[in-house]
């Protein structure tokens, strides 16, 4: 989960990294009040989720509290790269003398933690690390050891922060790794870390990742997320407690097991392609229980996903035999009643086919056609797919 940088703030505040005041407002009157409360020249910057708002117009200066309401007014609203800026954080303005990098972040390649740090500063690092690849240091981190005053100076050396600061820098470095450790976070980025022109060190920008395998351990992460943020269809299926990914298809694929249905995924890719269908909707592992409610409540998912055209459940029974997953795919259309208006190819292999098969050939459901093997029945969904929507409405 990727926080705003007003989030971000909150995070380093609460492990003692220094931030400039700072308030969100969520309107241009808010915006004055929180402008004139800092008294002095403020920062008034759009809160989205995406680099370069400075370069959109989404972060500029103001001197007074009636600047701050225009501004305010100016940014809300806007777009920066596809996101509306619904909030701006409104903050004390440093004096800046110099802007550095510095950041953490999880390095899957190396199969490493990594620090990275830079005295360029305030512009976007992938240009640094481009254009001025030695001037940005990049030190990884062992996680047994983490981030302490000797490996936080190490940092600093090699990056050529001025002497003058480079003590101040390091401690502000450790107080980072803290947050990106304790918090479990994959990515904590500081741009720019500012040298302000009385000598003190200050985060002027935060860009935060937290791991969401690790929410478990964070009660308090929860309130971090954006409701608002994210597919709907997605949204819709976290809450019903199922694995789910939304994919641009046209068939909704749903499969017990993480490995049957990204196979499933590569059939109905190629299927698809033969019979000009799109391809697979959705991502959909329904697990090894596949209950009636589990199987109702992805089916309704992926029913009322308006790009799906025809559904592909394809399961392998188990531990979960297949008399019980067809019972539950009959129960799931009986619960969804009207709602369930689309093609269903079914194939089930595995403990207790044959009854599985006698379950979904007594039920005799208009919707569902059973195929005996996995590509046959992906042929046959997207066959279904992509017949025009007139004829399907008449199967
Ligand atoms: N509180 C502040 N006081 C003074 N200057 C600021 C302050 N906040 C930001 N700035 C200036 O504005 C520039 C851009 O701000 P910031 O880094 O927050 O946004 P950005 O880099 O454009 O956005 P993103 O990080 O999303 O790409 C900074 O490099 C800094 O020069
Ligand atoms: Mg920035």
């Amino acid at each position: 989960m990727d926080l705003f940088e007003h989030q971000a703030r909150e995070l380093f505040a609460r492990h003692s990294v220094p931030v400039p005041r700072g308030e969100v407002a969520v309107s241009p009157g808010q915006a004055r009040r929180a402008a004139a409360a800092i008294g002095g020249p403020v920062v008034v910057k759009a809160q989205v989720k995406t680099g370069g708002r400075g370069k959109a117009g989404g972060v500029k200066p103001a001197t007074t509290a009636d600047d701050a309401e225009q501004l305010a007014d100016d940014i809300l609203g806007m777009d920066i790269k596809g996101h509306t800026v619904h909030k701006v954080l409104v903050t004390e303005a440093s004096e800046i003398a110099e802007e550095y990098y510095v950041s953490f972040l999880l390095d899957r390649a190396e199969r490493t933690f990594l620090a990275m740090a830079s005295v360029e500063g305030g512009m976007e690092i992938e240009e640094v690390a481009a254009t001025k690849p030695g001037a940005l240091a990049k030190i990884p981190v062992d996680p047994r050891t983490g981030v302490g005053h000797a490996e936080a100076a190490e940092i600093v050396a090699a990056a050529r922060f001025p002497a003058e600061i480079a003590a101040q820098a390091a401690d502000v470095l450790v107080r980072l790794w803290a947050v990106f450790a304790t918090e479990d976070a994959t990515l904590v980025e500081v741009n720019p870390l500012a040298r302000t022109r009385d000598g003190r060190i200050v985060a002027l920008d935060g860009k935060i990742t937290l791991d969401d395998n690790a929410t478990f351990r964070h009660p308090g992460h929860a309130e971090l997320a954006d409701p608002a943020a994210g597919d709907p269809l997605e949204r819709q299926a976290r809450e019903k407690g199922l694995n789910y990914v939304k994919l641009d298809g046209d068939i909704g694929v749903i499969g017990n097991g993480a490995g049957l249905v990204m196979s499933t995924l590569d059939v109905v890719a190629a299927a698809a392609a033969e019979a000009g269908a799109i391809g697979p909707a959705d991502f959909l592992d329904i697990g090894g229980g596949a209950s009636a409610e589990v199987m109702a409540a992805g089916l309704g998912v992926i029913l009322g996903d308006p790009d799906v055209r025809s559904v592909f459940v394809n399961v392998f029974g188990g531990i979960t035999a297949c008399d019980a997953v067809a019972s539950g795919i009959v129960r799931a259309l009986e619960i969804l009643g009207g709602e369930a208006a689309k093609p269903l190819v079914v194939r089930l292999d595995g403990n207790n086919v044959a009854e599985g098969r006698r379950i979904l050939a007594a039920a005799a459901h208009p919707l569902i056609t059973v195929v005996g093997t996995m590509d046959n029945a992906a042929r046959e969904a997207a066959k279904l797919a992509a017949v025009p929507a007139a004829a399907n409405a008449e199967v």
